[in-house]
């Protein structure tokens, strides 16, 4: 950690704007390369020279000339860094990331970036628990936008409660694991199946499910963060393909499997797979050309299997991933069945979970799952779809670093 890598620090206008002076001083005791951006409101509080003397860098802020040749456009700037941290992040900066405004450069750049972004809040208590603020905070953060502190104390307007930003070791320490988890899975490849698959039968109708995708999509995006060359092949679902992530895009379990083999094929064996895909049982027996005409009496549809694509990865032979990972999605017996599957199909670990139509797990965005190993079952607590991936990604991590 430490040499090579970038931050974009952007300031925003807050009394606890000085302690971002002594967030880069340690940053580059590190050897992390920090270059500024200072607001308008930010520069009331400090000084861009200072800001300039210690990162060691030209400060940026509107009253350079962005169209000008030698001054750095707000997309390079962005993109010209590995984490994005916004110290002090005040409550107006939060509302304008959360909805999207750009009326400034640090706005822009934060709208422009495609690099993870991170927030020390520093507000006053009560602007800190406003439910905007929180509203906010809670868009951002299911954005994926990481979040350090807020802590709570006395503020510099003689109040007491949430709303101190973090001092400057806990976001250094915030950025150290940054950097030190997004290399966790580098020089790994992943795969990951998610969504529902299509089955035609005839150019109209297909056999489909209520799978949305959320949580594959999630996991791919997951271990992509921890820095795994991960490979999504994914069915038809509205899910925007995650960030990082080579994306295939296949209609029916066929197709499915197809890719599947091709990203198992090739430079030895995947170090993960996970199938989390709600992949079609059956598929029609033939699927005709025309479409099925309608004449009053209903035509009997024929069903074969479709190929099993976790148990061919588990049973993979010299070409199985080291770690290859099930999904069971239950309505009854849920742990149960999900035991018998992950001997049956050769898997290492099971996903197992609940989707009877009650639970809202199909298309919502929280989950509560079990993790079935031949080490036992582990229940883990309702979480948001995304820290069952984090989760997961990191227990991943753990089970490839332990066995190399
Ligand atoms: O047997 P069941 O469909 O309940 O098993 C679920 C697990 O098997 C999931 O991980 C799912 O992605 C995978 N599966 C598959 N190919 C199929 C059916 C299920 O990969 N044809």
């Amino acid at each position: 950690m430490g040499e090579g890598n970038r931050i974009l620090l952007i300031v925003s206008g807050g009394i606890a704007a000085y302690k971002c002076l002594e967030v880069i001083r340690r940053l580059r005791e590190r050897d992390i390369a920090v270059r500024c951006i200072l607001t308008r409101a930010g520069a009331d509080f400090v000084t861009p020279l200072s800001l300039a003397a210690l990162s060691e860098d030209k400060v940026y802020d509107d009253l350079f000339s962005l169209t000008d040749e030698n001054e750095m456009g707000h997309i390079r700037l962005s993109r010209e860094a590995d984490l994005v941290v916004v110290a002090p992040a005040t409550a107006n900066i939060l509302a304008k990331m959360a909805t999207g405004i750009a009326d400034d450069l640090a706005t822009t750049a934060l709208l422009a970036t495609d690099k993870p972004v991170m927030v020390a809040p520093a507000m006053n208590v009560r602007m800190w628990e406003h439910p905007a603020t929180q509203t906010n905070m809670e868009t951002l953060e299911g954005r994926g936008v990481l979040r350090v502190g807020p802590g709570e104390g006395a503020m510099a307007c003689n109040e007491w409660g949430m709303g101190r930003m973090a001092e400057p070791e806990e976001i250094i320490a915030a950025v150290e694991k940054f950097f030190r988890d997004a290399s966790r899975l580098s020089g790994r490849r992943a795969l990951v199946t998610s969504g529902p698959t299509h089955e035609a039968i005839d150019p109209v109708r297909y056999i489909a499910n209520q799978s949305s995708g959320k949580q594959g999509h999630a996991i791919a995006a997951a271990l992509a963060r921890l820095g795994a060359r991960a490979t999504l092949v994914t069915g038809p679902t509205h899910e925007p393909d995650p960030a990082g992530v080579e994306v295939v895009h296949v209609v029916s379990a066929r197709d499915m499997l197809a890719a599947c083999e091709t990203a198992a094929g090739g430079d030895g064996p995947l170090d993960v797979a996970v199938c989390a895909a709600a992949v079609s049982d059956w598929r029609a027996a033939e699927t005709v050309t025309d479409k099925i005409k309608k004449d009053g009496s209903a035509p009997a549809l024929a069903l074969v299997e479709n190929p099993d694509i976790l148990a061919t990865l588990g049973n993979g032979g010299a070409q199985r991933p080291r770690l290859v990972i099930g999904f069971a999605a239950e309505t009854s017996s849920v742990v149960e069945n999900a035991r018998t599957k992950r001997t049956a199909k050769n898997c290492d670990w099971i996903v197992a979970n609940d989707v009877s139509p009650e639970t809202g797990t199909f298309g919502g965005d929280a989950n509560t799952v079990h993790l079935v190993s031949a080490d036992g079952v582990e229940d883990w607590p309702t979480l948001s779809k995304r820290a069952v991936a984090d989760r997961l990604a990191g227990r991943i991590a753990e089970a490839l670093e332990a066995a190399p």
